[in-house]
């Protein structure tokens, strides 16, 4: 990391030149970070030192003087020290006081009590590349793919020093925002509020559109006003969560896919975040997303620093659409660690939905023997193997926590009979059979031996009841000694048996916390705990899992690149949770898999091929069911489904990704693959109903190119981007519910 000397004070703000840092340029009191397509001003107040929002949006050359705003009025008098009453101007950090009568983004409790902060600027400079966060997850990059603005600000009044970190990636029109609060004085302090991204839009009409759900009912888009008062959501349940995901895009009211303005906000973290846009009286927008105060209190002691999580904000003028590959390129080559990140998927059997928890050797050995048989390449016993008798994991109310195999359905232990799985020749292949595998590693069931030995690591608040869910309770990961019991536990697991799979689970929230700090040290912990394993074993293929897609977060994705989308494997329902998961996070991380009909949560009958269509579109596909209740008809579809994923798998990991049609807006829902050398595009088109009025819209590819000729497997001779884009296609559906079709398009 290379500091350029940049280096400012407040003293030197007027008279100092221009400096330009590439993609930074702070020009005296001015900042300006650039990206090919947007542009993010602040500069400090000369009188107060603040820091004052310009302008983030499109490509901007110039300073202009911000809106003329009334300061006459009972919230928005001049202050002590001659400005503008803070209520009316745009601010970058806000602290608490000072005339600003919205929310804040730091708010600090003193040792005296007080909540007032007073942060003004001190000094700033620009970093190439992007110096690490400590502890969190956060995007990173070399000199040339990003460049660091820190701004220092200083509270006389309390001896409390901040440093905003700015890291614009100009390739993808985003910028990653955290900061630090150091007390330097004598007494502890308590962070109450900490947004990690805070900046005021001007008076610009506004929809806020965020993805909520619950289990098996994930990311389904909802869109709202931003109107006065506050607009947001948050996450209260220890984790980013099933019903609110810690991202939202604000968009003009005409943005559309393929068109307008929208600015995507992501919180790089997995623990309870806040996400607000509070509008007032006078019209702006102050956009805030970090930790939820409820879950806050942090204690920071003399000397020390607080780290605030990342944020990541995008700007598009090309939609929704433009907002989400911008997330998606910036995440797989910026935020993903993996070295799988860039992989193809082995394709997957998991026994879950086929055995469910009541598994042994031999029911395990067939399953994977008709793994081999079908051509899959890996094979994943999910939960039901571990824990001795009285807590074998025979069902969900016991074993959690006591991570070795069961004697009694391995007796041999988990070595041999991995040996034995890997035995299995995969037909039509070369490889032999892998081998995955089930953990939930941050729970205890009571019936445990865990539990018995060490009650007083679970998460809990004094002699209040330990409220269980599923039977079960959270261990505190905020305690060096349980961080190094999973990582003990996990890598003897691992060191046990030739295992190249890992399914993490998480299945439930946590109730009862000694502090609401607890929430901040258990997500650091949880960090702590995965940086350790997949730093000591990055070849194994780590996936995220929470009751399906609880926690599917852009903090989880720095350390394993994928994560189960949801438990809800109905291929209908799965169209609009991947959807809707894909406003945020690339499909590439995304993991799907065909289960049996008619599906076990909503009855609904769906052929083998639509399912297939649906899991294809993600980085990791697969299987979940008993192969031995295939139909004919499934049976002899799954050498063409094979033949598809094969060529399927590596544009979904790398290339670029458009919804074509929501399934809420169409009975025709679309999504569609450009490869990244932009030869081939793939296009999954779908029929829910079958109705005979109206006619299905034609479907109108994206991003191709406009004066290339295509062929596809959809029509005879050659067709121009041009036709593929205005044009679109009619596809030939037939009278029936469920029907999908894969187009092809493979440039000249
Ligand atoms: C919840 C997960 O989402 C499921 O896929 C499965 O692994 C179960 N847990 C096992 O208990």
């Amino acid at each position: 990391m290379r500091s350029i000397n940049c280096l400012s004070h407040l003293s030197l703000i007027a008279g100092l030149a221009a400096c330009v840092n590439g993609d930074i340029t702070a020009s005296g009191s001015n900042f300006s970070l650039s990206g090919a397509g947007v542009s993010y001003r602040f500069h400090v107040d000369p009188r107060s030192g603040d820091l004052i929002s310009d302008h983030f949006g499109g490509p901007i050359d110039d300073f202009t003087d911000p809106a003329t705003i009334s300061n006459s009025g009972w919230s928005t008098g001049l202050d002590n020290v001659g400005t503008p009453g803070l209520t009316n101007i745009r601010r970058e950090f806000p602290d608490i006081g000072r005339s600003d009568f919205r929310l804040p983004a730091i708010h600090i409790s003193h040792a005296n009590g007080d909540t007032v902060s007073a942060f003004t600027y001190q000094s700033h400079e620009v970093v190439q590349g992007k110096p690490s966060l400590i502890g969190l997850p956060a995007t990173f990059g070399k000199e040339g793919e990003v460049t660091t603005l820190i701004v220092r600000l200083y509270d006389n009044y309390s001896d409390v020093s901040a440093a905003l970190s700015y890291s614009v990636f100009p390739e993808y029109n985003a910028i990653a925002r955290s900061f630090q609060i150091t007390n330097n004085g004598t007494n502890n302090i308590s962070i109450e509020r900490a947004a990690s991204f805070s900046t005021d839009l001007p008076n610009l009409d506004l929809k806020m559109l965020e993805l909520q759900g619950d289990w098996s009912h994930e990311a389904n888009r909802v869109i709202r006003n931003v109107d006065f008062g506050e607009t947001g959501f948050r996450s209260t349940e220890g984790y980013s969560s099933h019903v609110h995901n810690p991202f939202f895009a604000l968009h003009d009211p005409t943005t559309t896919e393929t068109t307008g303005e929208a600015w995507g906000f992501n919180l790089v973290y997995t623990g309870s975040f806040a996400a607000t846009a509070e509008r007032f009286s006078h019209g702006f927008v102050r956009v805030l997303l970090g930790l939820n105060p409820l879950h806050a209190s942090i204690p920071v002691g003399p000397g020390r620093t607080f780290q605030s999580p990342e944020a990541v904000a995008v700007y598009s003028s090309h939609g929704l659409g433009g907002m989400s590959r911008s997330f998606h390129d910036l995440y797989r080559k910026h935020l993903s660690r993996s070295n799988h990140t860039f992989e193809t998927r082995p394709i997957l059997l998991n026994s879950w939905e086929g055995l469910g928890a009541n598994i042994n050797e031999s029911s395990l050995e067939n399953l994977a023997q008709e793994t081999a048989e079908l051509g899959i390449k890996l094979f994943v016993m999910d939960d039901g193997w571990f824990g001795t008798a009285p807590y074998a994991r025979t069902n969900d109310t016991a074993g959690l926590g006591d991570w070795t195999p069961n004697p009694a359905r391995f007796p041999n232990g988990l070595g041999p009979y991995v040996d034995t799985v890997d035995s299995y020749s995969v037909a039509n292949s070369t490889n032999d059979l892998a081998f995955g595998i089930w953990i939930e590693p941050e729970m205890v069931n009571p019936n445990s031996t865990l539990y018995h030995e060490h009650p007083e690591w679970v998460m809990h608040a004094g002699n209040h009841v330990r409220t269980l869910t599923r039977t079960q309770l959270v261990l505190n990961l905020g305690l060096p000694e349980v961080q190094d019991y999973i990582i003990n536990a996990i890598s003897n697991i691992i060191d046990s048996a030739n295992i190249s799979y890992i399914k993490w689970d998480n299945n439930r929230g946590i109730h009862e916390m000694s502090s609401p700090a607890a929430d901040y040290a258990y997500t650091l912990g949880m960090y702590r705990v995965m940086d350790n394993l997949t730093g000591s074993y990055p070849e194994i293929l780590w996936e995220g899992c929470a009751s399906g897609g609880g926690r599917f977060d852009a903090g989880i994705l720095h350390y394993y690149p994928q994560s189960w989308t949801s438990d809800n494997t109905d291929a209908s329902d799965r169209l609009t949770i991947q959807l809707g998961t894909s406003l945020a996070y690339p499909l590439s991380s995304m993991a799907c898999h065909v289960s049996k009909v008619p599906n076990g949560l909503n009855m609904r009958n769906i052929s083998i091929e639509y399912r297939a269509h649906v899991a294809l579109m993600c980085g990791s596909f697969g299987f979940e069911l008993n192969p031995s209740e295939l139909s004919d008809e499934e049976r002899s579809a799954i050498p063409s489904i094979l033949s598809t994923w094969e060529k399927i798998n590596p544009i979904v990991i790398s290339g670029s990704f458009y919804r074509i049609a929501w399934p809420g807006d169409t009975n025709w829902p679309a999504v569609q693959f450009v490869s990244e050398d932009t030869n081939t595009a793939a296009v999954f088109a779908f029929q829910q109903g079958a109705i005979i009025k109206p006619a299905a819209p034609p479907l109108r590819m994206q991003g191709l190119n406009a004066t290339a000729r295509y062929t596809s497997n959809a029509f005879n001779g050659t067709l121009s981007g041009n036709t593929l884009m205005n044009g679109g296609l009619n596809l030939p559906w037939k009278l029936a519910d469920y029907q999908s079709m894969l187009v092809w398009l493979y440039k000249e």
